[in-house]
Formats: C-alpha cells, sequence, structure tokens
C-alpha cells in the first residue's frame, strides 16, 4: 500500500475517543510511574532495568555495544542461562506454583508446577545430550501446543542449544526448507494432535520432510500424545527415539544449565519477507530475555500470583516470547490450549477462563473479530474478570476494540495493543497500561527506551499530527532486536536497514530500522498502524509473503505466471487471491484450481490457502515487466484503480476486472 493511499484511508477514519485505565488497574499495577520514560531516555543504560529482573551468572561489562552497526551486542560479557532464570529460580520460592496449564482439546488437563518442569525440563536436556545434542547445535521442533514444545525449547537452552521452532501448521515441504537452511541434525515432533474432536497424524510430514531435506536428520524425537504410539505412526530404526524412551532411561537425572554468553544465539524463528525463502531472525540470550520480561513485566502486568493465558500458538514468536520465556521467567502461571477455540462448542475459551480464573487474556484482533461474529451469548455464559487483555498481530478496529472492552472485559479490563514483528522479539509500541490512556484502533506510543518515527518514502520526517502516514522506523537499538538473519548477514542488511540508514558509517545513530510497516503518529504521539507497506500479508495475523505464495503456485505446472494481492476480509483481515495465467492450451476449470491450492497447502501450509483463485489473460505490468500488484489489490477489492500510467498497458486492469466479473 503505497503511503499516499494510506493516508486518504487514514483522513477517513474519525478521531477516537480515549477511554483511562480503570482505576482498580491502576492501583495494583506493576509500572504505574511515567518517570520510567525519563530513566529509559538515559540510553542505553535504562536497559539495565530489565536484565536486573534476571539472574545473572556473571554480570555484563558493558550494557550496549554500537560500534559495528547493525550488529549491537547486549550486555557484553554478561553470562545467563535462560533455563534457569524460568526454572530454577523460582524453586525455593513457588515450586509448587503451576507453571504451565495445559488443558488438551480432548479436555485432558495438566498442571506442571515449576517442580514438575524442573524435573521434565532436566529429563529432556538429558535426553537430548545422549542423543549427541552439543551446545551450539540448533534443534528443530515441528509440534502443535503440547506441553512437550515448551519443555523442549527450554532443554535446549539448559544445554545451550538453540531451537528453531517451525509453526506445526507448516507443511512437510516447508519444515524441510527450514531444516536445510538451519543445518539442523535434530528435530522433536509429535505423533498427532486433537482438532475439532479428531486425533490428526502429525509425524509422517516429519518423514515426509526428511525424505525431501538436503540436511541429514540423524535423530528424530517423537512425542506422543496419549500413552502409547498413535495408530498408523511408524517410527524409523536407528533414527527415530521416543520421548517416552528417552525420558524412562533419563529418569531423575538434572543437567547443570550451561553458563551461556548474553549473545550466544537463544533461538532462531524463520519468518517471510519480500523474497520467496524464509528468514532465519536470529535471537541473542541475555537481550531478549532481559527485553521479553521486562515488557511482560510492566506492557502484560504479569505478576507471579496470576493466571496468565495467551492464546497464541508457540510456533510463532507471540508465543516464543509471551507463552513461554517472559512469563515464565516472572515466575507466573501459563495456560495453554491445545485444540479448536469452537471445539466442542463455541463457548471454549470462556469456559477455560472460567475455570483457572484467568486474570489476563492476551489474543489477535482475528480471534476477537471471530467471538464477536458468534455473538456474546457465549462468553456472557460465564464467570469470569479479566483485568488486562492484551492484542497482539494486527490493527483493531475501533468496533471490534468497542466489543472487546464492553462484552469481554466488562469495562473492567484495559485493553493493550501491542506493535511488534518478529524481528524485534518484544513489543515495541503500546501503552503502559496504567500510565496511557487506550485509544481503539491506536497500539500506543513508543515503549521506554524505544525510539520510533515516521520517515516519507525519501527519508524526511513525518511528524507527529500531520495528515500523511509514513514508514514506521526505528532509531535506536533494543535488546530484543535480532541479531542477524541467520547465515546472511548481506540480507539482515538488504531488508531492515539499507533504505533508510547510512550503511558506510559506523555511528549507530546513522541505521535505522525500516519496520516495513505504514503508520500514522496522532498530534499527541499516539501511533496507529495502517499495515504492511511491502510484499508481505498479515492472513489472520499470520505474516505471508507474496513471494512465498507465488512461488508455491508457480510450481503447478499448467500455470504459466501468478501473482497475489490482499482482499480486505471482515474476520481475518486480509486472504490471498492468486491471479494466474494458464499456459497456452490450458483451459480454466477446477482441476487446475485445486491443483493451485493444493500446491499453496504442500509448499507452505493450509493455513495460507488461497482464497480465490482467479484466471486471467494477462497482468498489469510496468514497461520493466514488474507486477503491480497494487492495482490487483485494487480489484479484490472492489476499488477505485490507483495511478496506472507506468503500465506497459494500461487498459489490462479494467480487463481483468471483466474477466473476473467484480470478485
Ligand atoms: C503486524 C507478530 C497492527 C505488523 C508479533 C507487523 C500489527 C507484523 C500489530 C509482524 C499491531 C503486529 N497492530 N499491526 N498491534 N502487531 N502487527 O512477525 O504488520 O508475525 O509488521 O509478529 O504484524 O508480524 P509477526
Amino acid at each position: 500500500m503505497p503511503t499516499q493511499q494510506s493516508a486518504t484511508i487514514e483522513a477517513r477514519l474519525s478521531e477516537q475517543k480515549s477511554f483511562p485505565p480503570p482505576k482498580s488497574f491502576v492501583e495494583q499495577a506493576n509500572m504505574k510511574d511515567p518517570g520510567i520514560y525519563e530513566r529509559f531516555e538515559n540510553f542505553p543504560d535504562g536497559f539495565v532495568e530489565y536484565a536486573e529482573l534476571l539472574d545473572w551468572d556473571e554480570r555484563w561489562d558493558k550494557v550496549l555495544d554500537a560500534s559495528d552497526p547493525p550488529f549491537y551486542q547486549w550486555f557484553v560479557g554478561g553470562k545467563l542461562n535462560v533455563s534457569k532464570n524460568c526454572i530454577d529460580r523460582h524453586l525455593d520460592t513457588r515450586g509448587d506454583k503451576v507453571a504451565l496449564l495445559w488443558e488438551g482439546e480432548d479436555g485432558e488437563v495438566q498442571k506442571i508446577t515449576y517442580r514438575d518442569l524442573y524435573k521434565r525440563v532436566n529429563e529432556f536436556a538429558a535426553g537430548l545430550r545422549a542423543l549427541g545434542v552439543k551446545e551450539g547445535d540448533i534443534v528443530t521442533m515441528h509440534m502443535p501446543m503440547v506441553p512437550e514444545l515448551p519443555i523442549a525449547m527450554l532443554a535446549c537452552a539448559r544445554i545451550g542449544a538453540p531451537h528453531s521452532v517451525v509453526f506445526g501448521g507448516f507443511s512437510a515441504k516447508a519444515l524441510a526448507t527450514r531444516i536445510d537452511d538451519a543445518g539442523s541434525r535434530f528435530l522433536v515432533t509429535i505423533d498427532g494432535y486433537y482438532r475439532r474432536g479428531e486425533l490428526l497424524d502429525h509425524k509422517s510430514k516429519a518423514d515426509e520432510a526428511l525424505s525431501m531435506a538436503d540436511q541429514e536428520v540423524e535423530k528424530v524425537i517423537v512425542c506422543t500424545r496419549h500413552g502409547g504410539l498413535r495408530e498408523g505412526t511408524t517410527l524409523v530404526q536407528g533414527r527415530d527415539v521416543l520421548l517416552s524412551d528417552l525420558v524412562a532411561e533419563h529418569e531423575g537425572e538434572t543437567v547443570e544449565p550451561v553458563p551461556r554468553d548474553a549473545e550466544d544465539i537463544l533461538f532462531i524463528m524463520y519468518t517471510s519477507g519480500t523474497t520467496g525463502s524464509p528468514k532465519g531472525a536470529q535471537h541473542r540470550t541475555g537481550g531478549y530475555l532481559a527485553y521479553v520480561t521486562g515488557t511482560s513485566k510492566y506492557v502484560l502486568d504479569i505478576k507471579p500470583d496470576d493466571t496468565y493465558w495467551c492464546n497464541a500458538d508457540i510456533g510463532w514468536i507471540t508465543g516464543h516470547s509471551y507463552i513461554v520465556y517472559g512469563p515464565l521467567a516472572l515466575g507466573t502461571t501459563s495456560v495453554m490450549y491445545e485444540g479448536a477455540p469452537d471445539f466442542p462448542h463455541k463457548d471454549r475459551i470462556w469456559a477455560i477462563a472460567e475455570k483457572y480464573d484467568v486474570d489476563i487474556y492476551h489474543t489477535s484482533p482475528t480471534a476477537v473479530r471471530m467471538f464477536m461474529k458468534w455473538g456474546r451469548e457465549y462468553p456472557d455464559k460465564h464467570d469470569f474478570h479479566f483485568r488486562h487483555m492484551t492484542t497482539v498481530g494486527e490493527p483493531i478496529q475501533p468496533m471490534a476494540w468497542m466489543w472487546y472492552y464492553e462484552v469481554i472485559g466488562h469495562k473492567e479490563a484495559v485493553i493493550v495493543d501491542t506493535w511488534w514483528q518478529t524481528e524485534t522479539g518484544g513489543h515495541l509500541i503500546s501503552n503502559l497500561p496504567a500510565i496511557q490512556d487506550m485509544r481503539p484502533g491506536h497500539a500506543g506510543k513508543p515503549l521506554p527506551g524505544i525510539g520510533a518515527k515516521l520517515l516519507d518514502d525519501n527519508g524526511e520526517e513525518v511528524g507527529a499530527g500531520a495528515s500523511k502516514a509514513g514508514n514506521l522506523v526505528i532509531t535506536r537499538p533494543w535488546p530484543g532486536m535480532l541479531q542477524t538473519l541467520y547465515n546472511d548477514d548481506d540480507r539482515f542488511i538488504k531488508e531492515y536497514w539499507e533504505t533508510f540508514s547510512d550503511t558506510r558509517s559506523k555511528d549507530w545513530h546513522d541505521w535505522v530500522y525500516r519496520a516495513g510497516d505504514g503508520a500514522f503518529v496522532s498530534k499527541d504521539g499516539y501511533f496507529r498502524i495502517l499495515g504492511r507497506l511491502d510484499d508481505v500479508m498479515n492472513v489472520a495475523g499470520h505474516r505471508l509473503g507474496t513471494m512465498e505464495l507465488e512461488s508455491a503456485v508457480a510450481q503447478v505446472e499448467e500455470v504459466a505466471e501468478a501473482a497475489v494481492a490482499g482482499r480486505h476480509d471482515a474476520q481475518k483481515g486480509t486472504v490471498p487471491d492468486v491471479y494466474v495465467i494458464l499456459r497456452e492450451g490450458v483451459d480454466p476449470s477446477d482441476a487446475v484450481r485445486g491443483k493451485i491450492v493444493r500446491a499453496v497447502e504442500e509448499e507452505i501450509g493450509k493455513f495460507a490457502r488461497p482464497a480465490n483463485v482467479l484466471f486471467v489473460d494477462d497482468l498489469p505490468k510496468t514497461r520493466s515487466g514488474k507486477i503491480m500488484r497494487r492495482l490487483l489489490e485494487n480489484i479484490s477489492n472492489d476499488e477505485k484503480l490507483g495511478d496506472t500510467t507506468t503500465l506497459r498497458d494500461p487498459s489490462v486492469p479494467e480487463r481483468i476486472r471483466e474477466q473476473v466479473g467484480g470478485t
């Protein structure tokens, strides 16, 4: 979306009223001192306040080494272990408190106390070691929402093996690509998981992935959803190891947490970018844990006695930072739910909230829109009282915000909209809920220590209160930021820094991080995020690259050329429309359409399935041959066409519109 167009949209949005946080919230909030902003202006030392929330084996010598931008180092010389910070240090004070409260879709419940977690993580870690996993080896995990996933992550962290968690909904092919990129010799998977009452097969995706990967995977740890192996699941001799066997062999063993350098890799997480291949955002140990712990405490207002539920998937960054690491570092109870929100009834979420007396509920605007569509009768049936409700992943429309506030929060809870990215590790723009008023549709202000502003396409600042939108950029390093893209420093610079930085400079002030989002800032400094400006789509809060989708579609032999455009969807925010030119002699048919949809499911996963496959004779291209997806977006959304003067043939978009019948 070009910034001018975004500005027009913005101009149409009426000024939103602000809502003060309820007094009852403010009184008990972790952070109510507005002075925190000033403290963090003492850059970079302000961030020490977050680092001091952790237990360090060795204190750092230097808060920030910015001598080689954009390769920053945080808490240089410090040593710590993440597993120790998330588990061991809580044993004396709250060993019997539930750390992970897991509910399976089938109703099975596990209440894993910090002491249980200690035992399970230690045994898992001992097993990993016995299988040959060494400090620095990357362990890939392809798992649904089961307790073994965070347990495996913490076990890796304990022995200093970085993890690469691949969202369970990704296909075998997508998993293979990520295993190859990470050069990972170890995989953790599971036999199956429940979705809408059915125990689905999961393990065969791992088998298929390993048959496609170039990388040789030596050991596959297979977890089981029930006591025994799911019927139909097979093990490969010598390669596959049942977790139950492994744990039995290491029953009661403990593993000393390895002191890791603050700059050692904690994990990589693949995300979509503007080219076809996914990129591995590489996160450090010390700065990352400090940042997610600090923001969990001050933005999410998590306290050790809370029951906190982030209803996201651990396979995405939200789950890493705000289901596992931040909440557990603070010693709270983190809820996990395995299954579908409407199984067996549309009130499942509210039943869970009531049953466990959840205090903080964290979800996506897509989910809020879905709940709103289902209606208030479902939440109204249940007695739950949130004091804090977080949203993440997409802009929340003021109408959905109001519904969430009134129907789910009973006007008693704060709503905290958090803007951030896989790359940023933690929240960057959000309210500190006891300090600022809430404003529907606005993510809020840059958090303490964070420098955020808007630049136009020429790099000139777009000021607060300007009637135009701009590119959202971050002007200072922060501890949660990615270190680089795994094995690809050049792409790291190209994707995030090159556009607005003086890349020859050694002064960090000359380096500016481009987030890829368009935004607008109100006179009083509230950021309203408009969405991606690059070829990345946000489908139901999941990030998808249009290039990834297009290359999946191009695999179909009947396809000559394809382009993807985002269509606004009342529920999912955006859904992908695929415009396809077929090869000479091939006629449009449902069979070809089916092949295209399957190709996307196989290359990426079912969650990326196109909403529409539209057969066309031509695509709008510039004279240099670049496809103008923006015009396809206009067509998909039944909008007036944008500027067509740079097209080789300006009549193409109207012809497409006729051809697809205004769909
Ligand atoms: C979008 C998810 C509006 C944005 C944590 C960003 C948001 C992308 C918000 C990152 C928000 C995230 N309001 N848009 N509060 N939060 N986004 O990497 O486009 O999966 O660039 O990280 O989601 O998606 P990612």
